[in-house]
């Protein structure tokens, strides 16, 4: 007998970037030499001080359970790091996950209720739609399928026709922004774009959200990867540390995605609330790699900076080339990817590069950004040259 399966699953669209890495596979088992411009993790080992802080950890009897919302040393060194950024959080305001995505789901699962038999959390018998929740185009893919697994509804903000600047869209958020908006979602520096969003734009998100009494996430998984600015904590804002919710984690920053390690911090309440979620889900992250986050948040300044001077060299030489080849591309100012104009549609573009120039890149339609392809620029300069010198050639650029 076939299995039923929950409408919360069934709503959610399997990753659209998943034809492009199952193609390259495909190529590079037959051989192919593929330029991979699609990654979302950086190209550097993890700091060998970082690695050794975990295998000590190990070696110490680290093994077992910790506390469901982390150990308290990296807490503090958590709490430590929100303080420098503006935000009044101590340990009790902060829980641990393994990664950040596990944040945005605790969080998701945490604040927003499904309309009536369609959501996890359905209420009672009354008619209603689920709770609506607010994204920036282009976002990040998983935002969407963690709102729909919540049962939420989404309302899109498409910052495209700004160079994917947030200043400009604001009269556009305070058009879809309502009494029924109950979160905001903002990923500053963003992936797909790169974009990191001014203090005048987060200040009218913020005069938005306290007009609206909306919730706002700040996702600054990013945060530590920018150039020539300094971007803003969101929560930091005057009236916004009782609204939001700030992601961070340590993938990104200090090259740790398989560590799987990251951590939100909010008020005290939603921590208690969404602390039940997380401990009978996870019960904790895990206990070794705790103690190597809190060497990575104290003692990677010079390999971060590294990290982050190579990804602008990285930048200011992929601007070049494309300056080169004709091809105006919106600057961004943090993270490791930009948004190429390409020939719609995107998903063809992506395909073709793929299986004619053997360059993979993502298709701006899975980010909501259609007639763009998302690069990443964690590859090597050889690389990223050889990588549009074949786009060139095959006639993409
Ligand atoms: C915007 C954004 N937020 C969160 C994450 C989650 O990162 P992790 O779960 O590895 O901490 C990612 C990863 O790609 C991301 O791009």
């Amino acid at each position: 007998m076939p299995m039923h399966y929950a409408d919360r699953v069934t709503r959610v669209e399997p990753s659209a970037t998943l034809a492009i890495s199952a193609l390259a596979s495909e190529l590079e088992a037959e051989g192919a030499d593929v330029v991979d411009l699609s990654v979302g993790e950086p190209d550097f080992p993890t700091p060998e001080n970082v690695v050794e802080a975990g295998q000590d950890a190990m070696d110490a009897g680290h093994t077992g359970y910790t506390t469901s919302n982390g150990i308290p040393e990296l807490r503090e060194a958590i709490a430590d790091k929100l303080q420098a950024d503006g935000l009044n959080y101590g340990p009790e305001n902060v829980i641990v996950t393994p990664g950040a995505k596990q944040s945005l789901y605790e969080i998701t699962q945490t604040l927003i209720d499904g309309a009536d038999g369609q959501g996890p959390s359905a209420r009672g018998t009354s008619s209603r739609a689920g709770d609506e929740v607010v994204l920036l185009d282009p976002a990040w893919v998983s935002y969407e399928a963690m709102v729909k697994l919540a049962g939420g509804s989404l309302v899109r903000v498409d910052l495209s026709p700004y160079d994917f600047r947030l200043e400009p869209a604001l009269p556009d958020l305070e058009n879809v922004i309502s009494d029924s908006t109950e979160l905001l979602i903002v990923n500053s520096p963003s992936n797909p774009t790169g974009a990191v969003y001014t203090d005048a734009a987060l200040e009218g998100v913020r005069d938005l959200a306290v007009e609206h009494d909306v919730t706002v996430v700040a996702d600054e998984i990013y945060g530590e990867i920018t150039y020539d600015t300094d971007p803003t904590s969101l929560g930091s804002l005057d009236g916004m540390a009782e609204r939001t919710v700030t992601v961070n984690g340590f993938s990104k920053a200090y090259s740790m995605t398989g560590w799987r390690l990251g951590y939100f911090a909010g008020p005290e309440e939603l921590i208690d609330q969404a602390g039940k979620l997380h401990s009978h889900s996870v019960s904790c992250a895990t206990n070794f790699v705790q103690h190597a986050g809190v060497e990575a948040l104290e003692h990677t300044e010079t390999a971060v900076d590294e990290m982050v001077d190579a990804f602008e060299q990285r930048r200011d030489l992929l601007l070049d080339l494309f300056a080169d080849a004709g091809v105006d591309v919106p600057t961004p100012d943090g993270a490791f990817y930009m948004m190429l104009p390409v020939e719609s549609p995107d998903t063809e573009w992506c395909e073709g590069a793929l299986e004619d120039a053997h360059v993979a890149t993502v298709p701006g339609s899975a980010f909501g950004a259609p007639g763009y392809a998302r690069l990443s620029y964690a590859a090597s300069e050889e690389r990223l040259r050889e990588g549009v010198e074949r786009l060139v050639d095959a006639g993409y650029l």
